[in-house]
Order: structure tokens, then sequence, then C-alpha cells
């Protein structure tokens, strides 16, 4: 397994938790991860009086993979950075397992050999959602 430095990916994932808008759960979640143009990149969850519109922690650094609001991170055409490793917190800064919409979200952006580090140690994603649907079956 390849060298993540999982002390600081965490803190970077409690760094975003605190800016977390959760009026209703009351439940902040952070999310940081390693892309593979070696940027550290992170999302907090974002809840919505709509409760099912809320946006998992995940979303939003999917869409920080993208560059999704910061123009001039990635030029038009380039080919997408991915996923290599994935931390996910809640608010005490301790490890938190995605919920499974999530793990599919991860999956397309990081593949099954994405590292994710949950409540249950640093796993590889098939290893949380083995047989995953992907791209490939379009
Ligand atoms: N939540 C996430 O941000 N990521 C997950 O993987 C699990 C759940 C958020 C959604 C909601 O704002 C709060 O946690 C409670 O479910």
């Amino acid at each position: 397994m390849e060298e993540i430095d999982w002390v600081s990916l965490r803190a970077a994932a409690q760094a975003a938790m605190e800016r977390a808008y959760v009026p209703y759960s009351h439940f902040p979640v952070g999310a940081a991860a390693l892309a593979s143009d070696g940027r550290i990149i992170t999302g907090c969850n974002v809840e919505n009086a709509s409760f099912g519109l809320t946006l998992c922690a995940e979303c939003s650094l999917v869409s920080a993979l993208h560059g999704a609001g910061t123009p001039g991170e990635l030029t038009v055409g380039e080919t997408p950075p991915r996923l290599v490793a994935v931390a996910v917190v809640d608010r005490h800064g301790s490890p938190l397992t995605p919920c499974g919409r999530c793990r599919q979200l991860l999956h397309e952006h990081g593949g099954p050999e994405l590292l994710l580090e949950t409540s249950g140690g640093v796993k590889r994603l098939r290893d949380y959602l083995p047989d995953a649907f992907g791209p490939e079956y379009l």
C-alpha cells in the first residue's frame, strides 16, 4: 500500500468539517483526499431545509476534485485528476464510514483501488463496495 500521510489527511478533513452547514442534523462531516495531481482537496456536508437535498461531505469533495467553483485550477479539456486516498471524519476528527451513495460517488472518481480510511481502518474501496457498478457497464 502506497505511503499516505493519513494524519495530515485527517487534519485536512477535520478543518473542512468545521465549515459544515448542518442546522438540521447537527452532524458535521469533513472529507479530504489526495488527488492524483498531488492536490489535497476537501469537502463538508451542506444541508438543506428540503432534507433530501442534503449534500454529503463526499459530494463537495468530488466537486472540488473537478475544480468546480475554482476558476483556473483545471484547464478546459484537461484530464480530470483521480482520487487516490480519502479520509472522512466526524465532529471529533474520528474516521467515519461513508454512506452507500457516497461509496458509489467515490468509486466513479477513484475506482476500486482507492484507499479509504474509515472507522474500520484503511482499505481499498473494493472492500467497501464489492462488484461495484461503474462506467464500464454502460
Ligand atoms: N453525511 C455525510 O456527509 N457523509 C456520509 O457519508 C454520511 C452522512 C452527512 C449527511 C447529513 O448532513 C449528516 O451527515 C447526517 O446524516
